[in-house]
């Protein structure tokens, strides 16, 4: 017998549960590396997170199908350009298969030559922890290893499968809530 709850169903699709899923906002980045024959490669990704502070550690899933995952775990590094509101279209272009992704952008070579795409919030170059099993993704530990200039620029969002943009709402959490938020730096500027 299936359990029910006034709450809550334990019968839905995978419609059902990206719809639900859909309802966490998330910013986006474009996860770049570069291929044995040395080409860049890149794909948008949502499922970005700071994961530590001490050690520097961010975590992101992609697709067991993704071609650019490949890449990425040969060379072992990898940048996370984390996007602002002006680079929809980059998104798009990245979130969608393509052989030449980058030539519609203007991107530089971080310290480990790999691409960081040109008017992103900011960007990080990571290496590779870990990288363990998530359904039909993997979920893959990166180590932060370089941080790129913070450009004074507003976030992309995604939101219910659609971009969204805010002006910051200047709503101060609690302290005792602030402290336990990796993305707080202890100043008056909210991330
Ligand atoms: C806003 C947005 C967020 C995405 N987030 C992810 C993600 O977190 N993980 C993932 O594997 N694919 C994600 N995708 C889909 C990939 O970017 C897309 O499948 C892309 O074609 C993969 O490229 P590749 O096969 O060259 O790696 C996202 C796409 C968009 C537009």
């Amino acid at each position: 017998m299936v359990a029910r709850s006034p709450f809550g169903t334990d019968e839905f699709d995978s419609r059902q549960f990206r719809t639900a899923m859909g309802q966490f906002c998330t910013g986006i980045t474009v996860i770049t590396s570069k291929n044995s024959d040395d080409e860049p490669v890149g794909f948008a990704c949502q499922s970005f997170a700071a994961l530590s502070l001490a050690p520097p550690l961010v975590i992101f899933c992609p697709m067991k199908t993704s071609r650019t995952w490949p890449a990425i775990a040969e060379r072992g590094t990898f940048v996370v350009n984390i996007l602002s509101n002006r680079q929809q279209a980059v998104s798009a272009v990245f979130g969608a298969p393509g052989q030449d992704k980058f030539s519609s952008v203007s991107w530089d070579s971080s310290p480990a030559g790999m691409p960081v795409i040109r008017d992103s919030l900011t960007w990080v170059e990571c290496t590779v922890e870990t990288v363990t099993d998530g359904g039909d993704h993997y979920v893959v530990v990166g180590r932060a290893n370089i941080l790129g200039d913070v450009l004074q620029d507003k976030p992309l969002l995604f939101y219910r499968g659609g971009y969204l943009s805010t002006e910051h709402p200047r709503v101060t959490p609690a302290q005792e809530e602030l402290d336990n938020f990796l993305t707080w730096n202890g100043g008056d500027t909210w991330l």
